[in-house]
Parts: C-alpha cells; sequence; structure tokens
C-alpha cells in the first residue's frame, strides 16, 4: 500500500544525517531527484483509486516538505560547523616559521672581523655623520687638497663641517685620539659617496678599516697580515700582489690585488683577463696622521688598511650588481640562507 510507503519513508528521513556535503547531495538525490524516492511515489500516485487521491496527496505533500526541510537544516549544520574554529589552536606557533636569513654583506663582515680577532685585531665604531678633522683634516687631507675630491662628499648644507663620511678611516683618528699604543683595531662600518647609482656604484657601501700602532711596526708585518686575510677568506692558494698608491694618510701606500677567485687567476670578466683583482688600499700610517691623533711618531710606527665589503662579497658570492644589495628584494637574500 502506497501510504504505507509514504509512512515508512517518512520515518527513515526523521533519521537521516550527513557529515559532508558530498553525504548531502546523495541524500538529495536518493529522495529528491528525478528517479529518487519522492519522483516513484508520485507515479504511483496516478495508480491511487479518486477517493483516496485527496488524503494520499496530502500525505506526499507532507513527505516533500518534512524532507526538504530536513536537507535544508543539515545544509546550515554542514556551513555552520565550516566557519566554526573553536578547535583551532591560537595560541600555536604559526607553521611554518619562515626564517630570515642573515644579509650577504653582514655575512662577510663576520667572517672579516672574524679572522682579524684571531690574528689580535679588536673592533672598534665610530659615527656615520662625522666632522671634516675626523674624515680629512686628521687623515692628513690639507684644506684645499684636491686628495678631497678623490671621495665625492655629502655634505650637511646647513653644516658645512659636518658630513657623511667617505671612508672607515675616520675611526683610525678617533681610535688614535683616545688610545695609546699599541693599537690593533678592526672597524666595519657604512660609508657615504656622492656618486651615481649603478651596477658598479652606490652611494653608499661599506668598509672595513684595519689599524696597528706600536714600536717597530714594519710594512713586511702589513703584508704577512693582508696574506693571511687573503688565504683565510678566499683559500690557501690565494696569492697577493702589491702595486705602489697614494693615500694622504699612508706613505708608503699600496694597493693590493688578489689573484682572481672567479678565474683561478686564468682571467675572466670579472677580472678583465687580467687574473688579479683589487681588494684593498694600505700602506704605513703616515706620521702626520699619527702627530694628528696626538701619538709620538719618533716612538711609534703603524700601518693601516681599509677594504670594501661589497668587494669582496662580490668576489666570493659572483655578486655582478651592487644595488641587489640594498633593494631587499627576498630571492636574492635566500640565496644566502646555507652561508651563515
Ligand atoms: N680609506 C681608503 C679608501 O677609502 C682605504 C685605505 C684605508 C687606504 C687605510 C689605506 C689605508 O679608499
Amino acid at each position: 500500500m502506497i501510504t504505507d510507503r509514504i509512512n515508512e519513508v517518512l520515518a527513515e528521513v526523521s533519521g537521516i544525517t550527513a557529515d559532508s556535503a558530498e553525504a548531502l547531495e546523495s541524500l538529495r538525490i536518493r529522495y529528491m531527484s528525478k528517479k529518487g524516492i519522492v519522483s516513484e511515489l508520485m507515479n504511483e500516485f496516478r495508480n491511487v483509486p479518486a477517493e483516496q487521491k485527496r488524503e494520499v496527496g496530502m500525505k506526499i505533500n507532507e513527505l516533500k516538505t518534512t524532507i526538504q526541510d530536513r536537507i535544508s537544516e543539515l545544509r546550515q549544520r554542514l556551513s555552520a560547523a565550516e566557519s566554526d574554529h573553536s578547535d583551532i589552536d591560537l595560541t600555536r606557533t604559526p607553521y611554518p616559521v619562515r626564517l630570515g636569513t642573515r644579509h650577504p654583506l653582514s655575512i662577510v663582515k663576520n667572517e672579516i672581523v672574524d679572522i682579524f680577532s684571531r690574528m689580535g685585531f679588536a673592533m672598534a665604531d665610530g659615527p656615520e655623520i662625522e666632522d671634516d678633522w675626523h674624515v680629512f683634516s686628521s687623515m692628513n687631507f690639507a684644506e684645499d687638497h684636491p686628495a678631497r675630491d678623490m671621495q665625492d662628499t655629502f655634505f650637511i648644507e646647513s653644516h658645512p663641517d659636518i658630513i657623511l663620511r667617505t671612508h672607515t678611516s675616520s675611526v683610525q683618528s678617533r681610535v688614535m685620539e683616545t688610545t695609546q699604543p699599541p693599537i690593533r683595531v678592526i672597524c666595519p662600518g657604512r660609508v657615504y659617496r656622492n656618486e651615481a647609482i649603478s651596477a658598479r656604484a652606490h652611494c653608499f657601501f661599506h668598509q672595513v678599516e684595519g689599524l696597528y700602532i706600536d714600536k717597530e711596526v714594519s710594512f713586511t708585518d702589513l703584508k704577512q697580515v693582508l696574506l693571511t686575510f687573503a688565504r683565510e677568506m678566499f683559500g690557501a692558494d690565494t696569492q697577493i700582489r702589491l702595486r705602489p698608491s697614494y693615500f694622504p694618510f699612508t706613505e708608503p701606500s699600496a694597493e693590493m690585488d688578489i689573484s682572481c677567485n672567479i678565474c683561478g687567476g686564468k682571467g675572466c670578466s670579472f677580472c678583465k683577463h687580467t687574473g688579479w683583482v683589487e681588494i684593498l688600499g694600505c700602506g704605513m700610517v703616515d706620521p702626520a696622521v699619527l702627530e694628528a691623533g696626538g701619538i709620538d711618531s719618533s716612538l711609534y710606527t703603524g700601518y693601516a688598511f681599509g677594504m670594501g665589503i661589497e668587494r669582496i662579497t662580490n668576489l666570493k658570492y659572483s655578486v655582478k650588481d651592487l644595488r641587489l644589495f640594498s633593494e631587499n628584494d627576498t630571492r636574492f637574500l635566500e640565496e644566502f640562507m646555507a652561508a651563515h
């Protein structure tokens, strides 16, 4: 009998549940689709004798709305469960934790400082906004010395005496003012020069300055320390060569080349096919600089050297464009993930 079947389905429907959208969809198909149970009953309804049609028709309609109500109730429950975040622990550390990387210039700076501290050098520091005395005058640049033009200085407009330091040699001057020999310091820091920004030049970069002052310090000591540094930094096979040069604050002065780390000295575009690349300036501290720093130049001698950290980093990691160091492109920075 059709009414028995309707009651049976009604009882079944009161117990249905769905714990997923898929389960709910199969319930909808089972009861409400074209070939579903409700359609089946509608087909059977045609055979119901006329005098029962009214009663059976009402029963089928009741069944239909019951099923529809039940399905939409289940649908609502499912979407409420989806937006219910009560099972999320907000006190947990987010995962995965993205670790930052040390900047390549910091990695190389730390390595340089490490090498020199193993040779007995202590760290020293000084301001980036400096006065003319510490950057130039105490470093033996005369007032109208053309060497002042070697470095394009940024001036603080309202204070012609206050400038952004163009080299870390200003720290030498500050150390000498406050310390008597023996002095053995390494001074890393940022320096500024008014240059157009390109792949090979920037308006700021980083240097490491070294200074050693004591009795009987000679050029031989300088050479040995620099050779040791070059081999620690670039490998035991590294060769160095010193070429005579000029700096107001050292006499004699030299520039140091190392055998090209990229081609091993055979010649490549980085070393302009010479097999050598310049990495630093150095020399014996000019007696006038010692005196300006309050150190007796008849008792003491010293050497100094200064190198660009960007240059060392370029050589070590084949970075071809200086601008990469200050653009904060994480794709570039992440390449150094393994280096520290
Ligand atoms: N201050 C020099 C420069 O910036 C480098 C240097 C430092 C040279 C110490 C000699 C001695 O070019």
